[in-house]
């Protein structure tokens, strides 16, 4: 691997718009137009184009793909559309203002001060995501979650909120309205308000498609308001729809912010020249790294605490987006990219040391943020500080990995805040979309999620069938 300094200053990429540089110089390439699939990257950016003009991107489905709208309502392909955007901004900025002015109050009276976010998958990992990496104690209000059916996982919960309910709002996620994981964190939290002798519907909110079972039940139960999700959103890219919008919203953090860092991200990753484009950069770096066939697994690793969960909420942007059967011919193709990671310099102290000696069966991407603290900070030794040892692990793991011909990319990020947040979720969506469009496949639905689905519903619907015959024959050996 070439480590000099020419060819670093050749894969430097700095946006300085965006407070971020892209190292692309440990890819393995000379240039990135030297990749492969450079070539085929201006029909990936006509098809971007169309789906961001409306086009049916999502055929299976037969949907249209409009998380970019969301961010830059006067994209939207249609007035209703730009107008429904732009109206859910209004009722979250109407509906935090009532609750962090106190004037929206639980059923007992008291403010809002908790909120229990209820969601999975696409409607819980970016909230998570966004609350773990700005989250502050100084937030409005303190987030938990339920993102699971796990009975001991929601008492666990419920227990940190003792005595707290009637101060806790409770937002309820679902598109489709009909997640059993979801309806059953519902029906738990609504049984632990009606114990703690609370109205559950003077606390509850949905955030859910219009006419689901989530919408027709918070309508005849009178819950507190209804925020809209739309078909053309999909879970994994409704971030910066109100799904993500909202929660942040209610913690204090700055949603409008996050949304004008990826409206900027979005701006720059439409430009078709490479080196102007990270995402671009990123999606033609794993096509050269993978063959374009899922053949390494990305590991993410942040060197910052606040971006830990970023790899959990990147594993279903990218898996559920790229893990497909067939490319959009139809033939077999068994796409993929494999992406785990925590954080660094943890990591170091876990699996690095298979990813330098074992199987090169990966490449790493590095995430460094140049701001280490607020406020002062102490040496740990002569003219050392803590977050010296955090930079000097990180480098010194991309140079152990390099020097065994162990690829990587790194992102350098000034500072984590809201605007940074929002660039990096818009960065690996645009990256998403074109790496889809280079290998073919329509990264815009889930069949193998909706096949889990349905087997879960088979073996409840066998449970059921077995107590029934139980009951009946009752006494019968
Ligand atoms: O990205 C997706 O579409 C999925 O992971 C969904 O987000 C997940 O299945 C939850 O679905 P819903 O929001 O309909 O409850």
């Amino acid at each position: 691997m070439d480590l000099s300094w020419e060819h670093f200053c050749q894969n430097h990429f700095d946006f300085p718009s965006l407070g971020l540089a892209l190292d692309t110089s440990r890819v393995g390439w000379k240039r990135p137009e030297d990749a492969p699939a450079a070539g085929a990257l201006a029909q990936a950016f006509a098809d971007m184009q169309a789906l961001e003009a409306g086009a049916i991107s999502n055929p299976d489905e037969q949907r249209q793909v409009g998380h970019y709208w969301l961010r830059d309502a006067t994209l939207a392909p249609h007035p209703e559309l730009r107008a429904a955007i732009e109206a859910s901004h209004d009722q979250i900025r109407q509906f935090v203002q009532e609750v962090h002015s106190g004037r929206l109050q639980g059923a007992n009276g008291k403010p809002f001060t908790h909120l229990l976010l209820i969601g999975i998958g696409g409607s819980a990992l970016g909230p998570q995501f966004v609350a773990h990496a700005l989250g502050t104690l100084q937030d409005a209000m303190t987030v938990h979650f339920f993102d699971n059916t796990d009975p001991d996982g929601m008492d666990r919960v419920l227990n940190a909120l003792n005595g707290q309910l009637a101060q806790t709002l409770v937002l309820v996620i679902s598109k489709s309205g009909g997640t059993k994981e979801t309806r059953n964190g519902m029906l738990e939290a609504q049984h632990a308000f009606l114990k703690a002798g609370l109205e559950f519907e003077r606390h509850a909110v949905a955030i859910t498609g219009a006419g689901s079972a989530l919408s027709e039940t918070a309508v005849s139960e009178g819950w507190l308001e209804r925020f809209p999700m739309w078909d053309w959103v999909g879970g994994r890219t409704s971030e910066t729809a109100v799904v993500g919008l909202l929660p942040a919203a209610l913690q204090g953090l700055d949603w409008e912010g996050l949304l004008q860092g990826a409206r900027e991200m979005d701006q720059v990753t439409r430009l078709p020249e490479l080196s102007q484009n990270p995402a671009a950069l990123l999606a033609l770096a794993w096509h050269t790294l993978t063959q374009g066939n899922a053949e390494k697994a990305m590991v993410v690793l942040p060197y910052k605490d606040r971006l830990e969960l970023f790899s959990r909420y990147l594993q279903q942007l990218v898996m559920e987006s790229l893990g497909k059967e067939t490319d959009l011919q139809g033939a077999t193709v068994h796409q993929g990219l494999t992406v785990y990671g925590n954080k660094g310099s943890t990591d170091q102290h876990a699996y690095i040391q298979q990813l330098r000696e074992g199987p090169n069966d990966f490449f790493a991407v590095f995430l460094e943020v140049l701001k280490d603290r607020e406020g002062v900070t102490i040496d740990v030794e002569p003219g050392v500080t803590s977050g010296d040892y955090l930079h000097g692990f990180f480098q010194g793991t991309r140079t152990a990995l390099a020097e065994n011909g162990r690829a990587s990319l790194t992102l350098t990020l000034e500072q984590v805040d809201a605007f940074r947040v929002g660039a990096l979720i818009a960065l690996f969506e645009r990256a998403v979309g074109l790496y889809a469009f280079l290998v073919g496949i329509n990264a815009y639905h889930q069949p193998g999620v909706e096949a889990g689905k349905v087997a879960a519903g088979a073996v409840i619907d066998l449970q059921g069938k077995s107590l029934s015959w139980f009951q009946q024959n009752s006494g019968r050996a």
